[in-house]
C-alpha cells in the first residue's frame, strides 16, 4: 500500500496490494485526468493514457478547439457547462443562474491514516493501516475549490473516494450535482451488473452490455429501496466468477442515489456514482463546504469473485464498527411470522420457554408492542409500551426472558408517524407534507420530518427511555415506506432541494446517538425487508435484514445478489415458517437451515407450533451455527454455481483466511430424473494442503459414491479445485447438503 506524487511526471499513483490507480496533471493550466485503474503497474510515465497528444485535442497548443479537448479528456472530476458534454459530476449554479465551471490542479496532501466524513458514514482506518491523498482542484475564476479525497487500506484492494466542495466565491451558490466519484475507462467490451428487485425479491443480479449513452439506476425514495441498488459493476464480456477484469463501484449512502455509465463517441465509459441530482439543490453560502458520501471502487482481475471478496474485506475491516463487529451474533427468534400483531407477554414467554430449551439465544419482539398497535393502521410514533398487551410492562417481560437464559431485542420504526396516533394529534406538522396538499399514505403511515432537530430529539428520547427501562440488547430499526410529498414547516423555500439529503443525515444522526449511548447494542437495520440494505447502514449496525422473503429458494437469488458486495456476516437470514408466508412454498427444514447458515442465522416462526420433526432439528442446526459461524463470518466467499442462472442448482463456498477449512453449501432446487452425480470445482483452497471431506454429522463425505464404505480419503487442494468433487443428486426438490473441508 502506498500513495505517491511522481513530481517529474505530474502523476499521483495510488497502489493497493494488487492494483494501481493513477491520476495525471496535464497542460500548462493543470487539468486533472484519470490515467489508469487496474492491475499493479510500475512508476512509469503513463501520461500517454490520457491521450492529450493525439489529434487536435491539446489544450496548450490548440486554443481554437478547446471543446474537442473537453469532450474527450478523462476528467477525474468532470464539471458542467464548459464543453464536456458527457454526464458531469459537479454542477454549480451561481446567483445569476450560470452553471459553467472548470477545475484545475491547485494543491495536494498525502498522509497516513484516514479521516472521517462529518455526519456521514464512511470507511475508517488508522496511521498504521491506511493512507490518504487530498487533491485540491480549483475553479480559479469562480473561487470554488473541490477537494478529492482518496484512501486505501493495508491488504485490501479497494480505493475509497469522496469530494468536498468549498465555496469561497463571496456569494451563495447552489449545488445541483455533486457526485462522489467519476472514472473514465477505455471500454473493454464491457458488460455491467446492477442489482434490481422489488419488495420480497431484492437485489437480483442483472447483467447487460454497456451501450452508448447513459444507463443507470437511481432512487428517489429517500432510501435506496427494494427496486434499485447503488452499485454498478463493469466487467469484460468474458469475465466470470473466477477470471476476467471487473470494476465494482458502490456507495456508502442510504438516501437518493444515482449510479450510471455513460459510453461516449470514443468508447470511453464514464462510471459515476453519488447523490441523485434529481430533487437535489444545495445552497452553499460563502465559506460553506459540502461533503459528498463516500464511494468505493474495487478492481479485480480474478473475476467477479475477486471483486466480492475485496468488498467483503473492506466492509468487515474498515466500515462495520462496534461491539459485535468481530463477534458471533446471538441466534435470535423473531415473533413477526409467529404471531404478527397478535401476542401478549404470555405468548412470548411460551415461545421463549421452548426456544431456550433448544439453544436459541435471543427473543426479538417485533411490531405491535406499543401504543394501540393491533394492526398496521395506527400508533407509529407512540413509543410507549402497551401494558394491556404486555402485562407487567417491558421490564417484567425482559426479566422473564433473561431468567430463561435468553437475551431480549425489540423492534422500532423510528422515522414514521401514523395519522392515527397521539403523536400526530399533538404534532401533525411533524409529518412530511406539502402545505395545502393531502399527502399520500403507504401502509397507512407517514414519514417524520427528520430534517428537524426537535423531531429527532423527541423520537430519540422515547427510544432511549424504552431501552433504558430494561435489559434490551438488540434493536431492529425498520422503515416501511418511502418518502413522498416533500415539504416541511421549517425548511426554507430555497433549501427544499436539500430535504432528501438532510433527511438521510438526520437518520444517521439519530443512529449515531443510539450506538454511542448503547455501545453494546446489536443494531439490525431493516426496511420492509431489504429496502435499505446499503453500506451506509453497515456503519451503524453490523447486520441488515435481507428480505421479508425468507423462503429458502427465493433467498438463494436474493442472497447471491447481496453477497456480490456485502459480507455474509451482514446478511440477516432466518429459518422461517412453512408453507412460506410470502410464496407458499414448502421447503425442507434442513434446507431452510442450510440457507440461513450463510447469514446471521436465526428463526422466524412459532417454535411451539411447528412440526415436532422440525423442532427436533433445531439443536443440531444450532450446533452447526456454533461450529461454522466463525468461518462464515470471517472467511472468503466463493460462488460455485448459481441457481439464478441455471434454474436448478446453487452452490457457494466459504474458505477460512488460513485455508485450513472450508464450508461448501449445495442446494438442489430441481431434481432431474436419470442423472449422474454433478461435478463441482472447489475454489480458494491451498494447492499443496491436503484436505478431508466431511458431512455435517462429521462422517466422511464419500464424494458422490453413495453406498461406498468409509474410504478415509484425503485430497490435495489442487485436485479439489481442478478435478472437483462429485455431488450426488438428492431425492426430491429443494434438497441441500453441507460439505465441510478440513485440512489433515
Ligand atoms: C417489515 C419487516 O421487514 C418485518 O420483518 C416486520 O418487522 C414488519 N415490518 C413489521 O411491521
Amino acid at each position: 500500500m502506498n500513495i505517491k506524487y511522481i513530481e517529474d511526471k505530474r502523476l499521483f499513483k495510488i497502489d493497493t496490494e494488487a492494483t494501481s490507480y493513477v491520476i495525471g496533471i496535464v497542460g500548462k493550466e493543470g487539468f486533472v485526468g484519470h490515467a489508469y485503474y487496474g492491475e499493479s503497474i510500475e512508476d512509469d510515465d503513463v501520461t500517454y493514457l490520457l491521450r492529450i497528444f493525439e489529434g487536435p485535442f491539446t489544450p496548450d497548443t490548440n486554443e481554437r478547439d478547446r471543446l474537442s479537448f473537453y469532450d474527450c479528456f478523462p476528467f477525474e472530476y468532470p464539471t458542467h457547462g464548459i464543453g464536456d458534454f458527457r454526464e458531469s459530476a459537479l454542477r454549480i449554479e451561481d446567483e445569476a443562474g450560470h452553471y459553467s465551471n472548470n477545475l484545475k490542479y491547485k494543491s495536494h496532501m498525502i498522509y497516513k491514516g484516514k479521516k472521517g466524513l462529518a455526519g456521514l458514514p464512511a470507511t475508517w482506518g488508522n496511521e498504521e493501516d491506511s493512507m490518504s491523498l487530498e487533491l485540491t482542484l480549483s475553479d480559479y475564476e469562480a473561487n470554488i475549490d473541490v477537494v478529492l479525497t482518496y484512501s486505501i487500506f493495508e491488504g485490501v484492494d479497494a480505493v475509497v473516494r469522496s469530494a468536498k466542495i468549498i465555496n469561497n466565491s463571496g456569494k451563495a451558490v447552489f449545488l445541483t450535482k455533486a457526485a462522489s466519484a467519476s472514472i473514465d475507462l477505455d471500454n473493454k467490451d464491457f458488460d455491467k451488473i446492477n442489482l434490481y428487485g422489488s419488495w420480497a425479491r431484492e437485489r437480483h443480479i442483472n447483467r447487460t452490455p454497456v451501450s452508448y449513452g447513459i444507463q443507470g439506476m437511481y432512487s428517489k425514495r429517500g432510501e435506496p429501496g427494494h427496486q434499485e441498488h447503488p452499485f454498478t459493476c463493469l466487467l469484460e464480456k468474458n469475465a466470470t466468477q473466477t477470471q476476467g477484469e471487473v470494476y465494482g463501484m458502490d456507495l456508502i449512502y442510504s438516501g437518493n442515489f444515482r449510479t450510471i455509465t455513460d459510453r461516449n463517441q470514443f468508447d470511453l465509459v464514464r462510471l459515476m456514482t453519488g447523490i441523485n441530482p434529481e430533487d437535489f439543490r444545495w445552497k452553499l453560502e460563502n465559506g460553506d463546504t459540502f461533503v459528498t458520501p463516500e464511494a468505493v471502487l474495487v478492481y479485480s482481475n480474478e473475476g467477479i469473485g475477486g471483486m466480492s471478496r475485496s468488498f467483503h474485506d473492506l466492509y468487515r475491516e474498515h466500515l462495520i464498527r462496534g461491539y459485535y463487529r468481530d463477534k458471533k451474533r446471538p441466534i435470535l427468534i423473531n415473533n413477526w411470522e409467529a404471531t404478527y400483531f397478535d401476542f401478549n407477554e404470555q405468548k412470548l414467554i411460551s415461545i421463549v420457554d421452548e426456544a431456550s430449551k433448544l439453544g436459541i439465544e435471543m427473543l426479538v419482539m417485533d411490531d405491535g408492542w406499543f401504543g394501540n398497535r393491533f394492526d398496521d393502521n395506527s400508533s407509529l410514533g407512540d413509543w410507549f409500551v402497551n401494558e394491556d398487551k404486555l402485562k407487567g410492562g417491558i421490564k417484567y417481560l425482559v426479566d422473564e426472558v433473561n431468567k430463561r437464559g435468553m437475551k431480549f431485542g425489540i423492534w422500532f420504526e423510528p422515522e414514521m408517524i401514523s395519522p392515527v396516533s397521539k403523536l400526530y394529534e399533538a404534532h401533525p406538522e411533524w409529518a412530511i407534507h406539502v402545505e395545502g396538499r393531502k399527502p399520500g399514505l403507504a401502509r397507512n403511515q407517514m414519514v417524520l420530518d427528520y430534517t428537524r432537530k426537535d423531531v429527532r430529539d423527541y423520537i430519540y428520547g422515547l427510544i432511549k427511555n424504552v431501552l433504558s427501562s430494561a435489559n434490551i440488547e438488540y434493536v431492529k430499526w425498520d422503515m416501511n415506506r418511502p418518502l413522498s410529498d416533500i415539504g416541511g414547516a421549517e425548511i426554507a423555500k430555497d433549501r427544499l432541494g436539500e430535504f432528501m439529503h438532510r433527511y438521510t443525515l438526520g437518520v444517521y444522526e439519530v443512529m449515531e446517538r443510539l450506538v454511542t449511548d448503547f455501545p453494546k447494542l446489536l443494531l439490525e437495520n431493516c426496511s420492509g425487508g431489504g429496502g435499505r440494505f446499503d453500506a451506509g447502514m453497515l456503519y451503524f449496525g453490523p447486520q441488515i435484514w435481507c428480505s421479508d422473503d425468507a423462503d429458502a429458494i427465493e433467498r438463494l437469488v436474493i442472497q447471491e445478489g447481496t453477497e456480490l458486495i456485502y459480507p455474509l456476516s451482514a446478511m440477516g437470514a432466518h429459518v422461517s415458517d412453512c408453507p412460506n408466508h410470502i410464496v407458499g412454498r414448502v421447503t425442507p427444514f434442513r434446507t431452510r437451515g442450510h440457507v440461513a447458515l450463510a447469514g446471521t442465522f436465526g428463526y422466524e416462526l412459532d417454535v411451539t407450533r411447528i412440526p415436532e420433526e422440525d423442532r427436533n432439528m433445531i439443536p443440531a442446526q444450532i450446533e452447526m451455527y456454533h461450529k461454522y459461524n466463525d468461518l462464515v463470518r470471517t472467511g472468503d466467499y466463493y460462488r460455485i454455481a448459481s441457481y439464478a442462472q441455471n434454474g436448478k442448482f446453487d452452490c457457494w463456498q466459504v474458505v477460512s483466511k488460513d485455508k485450513t477449512t472450508a464450508l461448501v453449501t449445495c442446494v438442489l432446487v430441481r431434481r432431474s430424473p436419470n442423472t449422474r452425480s454433478r461435478n463441482i470445482k472447489l475454489q480458494g483452497l491451498a494447492c499443496d494442503k491436503r484436505y478431508r471431506l466431511l458431512n455435517e454429522d462429521g462422517s466422511e463425505y464419500i464424494n458422490g459414491m453413495a453406498g461406498e464404505e468409509k474410504a478415509d480419503r484425503v485430497y490435495y487442494g489442487l485436485t479439489l479445485m481442478n478435478a472437483g468433487i462429485n455431488v450426488t443428486e438428492a431425492w426430491g426438490d429443494n434438497q441441500s447438503m453441507l460439505i465441510y473441508v478440513k485440512e489433515v
